[in-house]
């Protein structure tokens, strides 16, 4: 029997844009992440109007998550809700919706593990000066960071700093990159990137500085990758993919300087970002207290040489990028998929958490992993999410298992703890534990349902581990 800890934070997560709705209501302003669920929406996308529309359910959510057994919930503030255009006026009505949900939280026994910034960057910010290209936003973001910890401090004592940075910057929508010529791309997502890691140093200091308890850290998306064949330079380019995709962003993190992999990389592409003389100080000081890791799925890869059509440094794709010179990004046969291609990999986070424990040394507590798929209510009005459970059940064990190879790991918080807007696939990829009874194109009552998987997950949390 898989017991876990006493203290381990059994928790489920969310984000602002995915889950509250209200995208305008009481001073919002618009974020990058409503524009882009704007151009993509349609009668098969939802946007993020409305959501789950948390924003005027919230009292009876976070009763369900106390039914649920919740030890931990985390969750995202809007930027553009406590500061509608980014940089200017504070928006007090934001600040209270916070408060309303943080002593809603605390009272129903719930600790608040709140991400300053998940995807949803103020749209205004893009507008005046193309967003984290510009060192402005560093400041825009730390003021924004100083407001929340002056404002919520007293009550939230973990924090994450950037959501999946790592991921977000593959992604030009997420950066609102529509208007970066095509030439100037990867110059400007470099630049992007670097000045969010110093963004992110500065808020970590300043979170250490203005509350002594506090603790902060990355929240980053984990890639683990197989080699395609046991070739030597397959096995390298599957290393390179890692360090890519990810390790680049914890050595920044942790270490507050590129690896000598990636700032070579960097250089020889041409593509190195403007850098000021007091970052580095900056960046070697940030101390991040734990890394958090989002997990889902595992990727394998193959070499991809350069050629006379895609010379060194040649990115193709987006999330998973295929670099030539580097990798090429190719299924894995032995596993299977979810329908929307997440190869499902419980050992794969085995082997994640114990890389990234060796290498870093810091506790870890996953802040996502979960199955996303369409359910269907049954006859009987119930969701019988059983691939959810099982789904689950396998990634905990894994959990358990890196426990007892000596990682430490203080927490798992599922995705997510109710049906949410996909980050780019609308409402009918559900990943929640509660169902929210709405389609994409028709909101119906909104009602929730604990699903099956609520209820097993209710067992597990009160069990402390799995009940085989
Ligand atoms: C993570 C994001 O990358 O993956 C979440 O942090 C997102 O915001 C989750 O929802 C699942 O991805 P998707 O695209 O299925 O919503």
């Amino acid at each position: 029997m898989e017991k876990f800890d006493s203290d381990f934070l059994w928790g489920a997560s969310s984000s602002a844009f995915q889950i509250e709705g209200g995208w305008n209501e009481d001073g919002k302003g618009e974020s990058v992440a409503d524009y882009n669920s704007f151009v993509h929406a349609g009668p098969e996308q939802a946007d993020t109007k409305v959501a789950s529309d948390f924003y005027h359910h919230y009292r009876e959510d976070i009763s369900l998550m106390k039914e649920l057994g919740l030890k931990v919930y985390r969750f995202s503030i809007a930027w553009s809700r406590i500061i509608p255009d980014g940089d200017g006026q504070v928006n007090q009505k934001g600040i209270d919706f916070y408060n309303k949900v943080i002593d809603c939280l605390i009272k129903n026994g719930i600790e608040p593990f709140v991400t300053l910034y998940h995807f949803d960057l103020p749209l205004a910010l893009v507008e005046k000066y193309n967003g984290w290209e510009n060192r402005s936003c560093i400041s825009a973001f730390r003021r924004y960071a100083q407001i929340c910890f002056k404002e919520f401090g007293d009550r939230v004592k973990n924090w994450q700093v950037i959501n999946e940075q790592n991921l977000m910057v593959r992604v030009d929508e997420r950066l609102n990159m529509y208007h970066v010529e095509a030439k100037n791309k990867e110059r400007v997502r470099a630049q992007m990137d670097y000045n969010m890691f110093v963004a992110s140093a500065y808020v970590m200091q300043d979170c250490h500085k203005m509350m002594p308890n506090g603790k902060i850290g990355p929240a980053i998306s984990s890639t683990m990758t197989y080699p395609a064949s046991t070739k030597p330079l397959d096995v390298w380019a599957a290393k390179m993919n890692d360090n890519f995709k990810t390790n680049y962003a914890l050595e920044m993190y942790c270490h507050g300087q590129y690896p000598g992999y990636y700032s070579n990389y960097l250089k020889k592409v041409g593509i190195l970002p403007s850098m000021q003389d007091q970052d580095e100080q900056v960046l070697r000081d940030a101390r991040p207290d734990f890394i958090a890791v989002n997990y889902y799925r595992t990727l394998v890869a193959s070499y991809l040489p350069s050629d006379a059509k895609h010379p060194f440094g040649t990115r193709k794709n987006d999330v998973d990028f295929d670099l030539y010179g580097y990798f090429k990004i190719e299924k894995n046969t032995n596993l299977s998929a979810t329908e929307y291609g997440a190869q499902i990999d419980p050992i794969g986070l085995r082997i994640v958490l114990n890389e990234y424990y060796r290498q870093f040394r810091l506790p870890m507590i996953i802040t996502e992993n979960g199955l996303g798929t369409p359910d269907i209510m049954a006859k009987d009005g119930k969701i019988h999410d059983q691939y959810r459970i099982n789904y689950l059940a396998d990634h905990i064990r894994a959990c358990y298992d890196a426990i007892q190879d000596g990682v430490k790991l203080i927490g798992y918080c599922p995705w997510s703890v109710m049906d949410l807007l996909s980050s780019h696939q609308g409402f009918k990829k559900r990943y929640g534990f509660i169902y929210v009874n709405r389609t994409d194109n028709d909101l119906k009552d909104l009602r929730r349902i604990p699903k099956d998987s609520f209820y097993w997950y209710q067992k597990v949390i009160t069990n402390k581990g799995l009940v085989n």
